[in-house]
């Protein structure tokens, strides 16, 4: 009798645990960043990254952005170059195109400029994780 008893006990868990989706939780600016950026800016964004010194051109020092727009970030250039990242044939940057930074859910995006645009939220994140890095 005691059995079955504490049987629903255990398989509420197990019946639990099968209707939760394992989802993997959304990375942060700064987790996408060290995985899709710093290879060539470098962990601290200053543009040192182990795969610079292949590149025809330097990496940007992407901690002194608003220090080269008069104390500014310019949030919509910024957007503008990690979005539309367009590497590939004819390419003016060596950025490759970052597809999985697009994945997501959207969200509105205002780069300074007072207007709101639907954004994917790992570019967002990133756009903010490089805000937070200005000196
Ligand atoms: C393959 C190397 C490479 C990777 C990876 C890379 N970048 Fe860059 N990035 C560059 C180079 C080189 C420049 C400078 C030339 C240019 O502006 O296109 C640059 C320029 C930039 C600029 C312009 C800075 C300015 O002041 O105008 C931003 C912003 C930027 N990168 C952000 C990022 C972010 C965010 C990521 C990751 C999601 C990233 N980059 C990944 C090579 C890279």
């Amino acid at each position: 009798m005691r059995v079955l008893l504490i049987l629903p006990v255990l398989a509420l868990p197990l019946a639990l645990a099968a209707c939760v989706e394992r989802k993997a939780p959304t990375p942060t600016g700064a987790e996408d960043f060290a995985s899709y950026c710093a290879g060539c800016h470098g962990a601290s964004a200053k543009g040192d990254g182990p795969a610079a010194a292949g590149l025809s051109r330097r990496p940007a020092d992407l901690t002194r952005i608003s220090a080269r727009n008069g104390g500014v970030f310019p949030g919509t250039r910024v957007m503008a170059k990690i979005w539309s990242y367009s590497g590939g044939p004819g390419a003016t940057t060596p950025m490759p195109s970052f597809a999985p930074l697009l994945d997501g859910e959207l969200v509105g995006y205002d780069g300074g400029d007072g207007i709101s645009s639907p954004t994917p939220v790992r570019l967002v994140q990133v756009a903010e994780y490089l805000k937070s890095l200005q000196e």
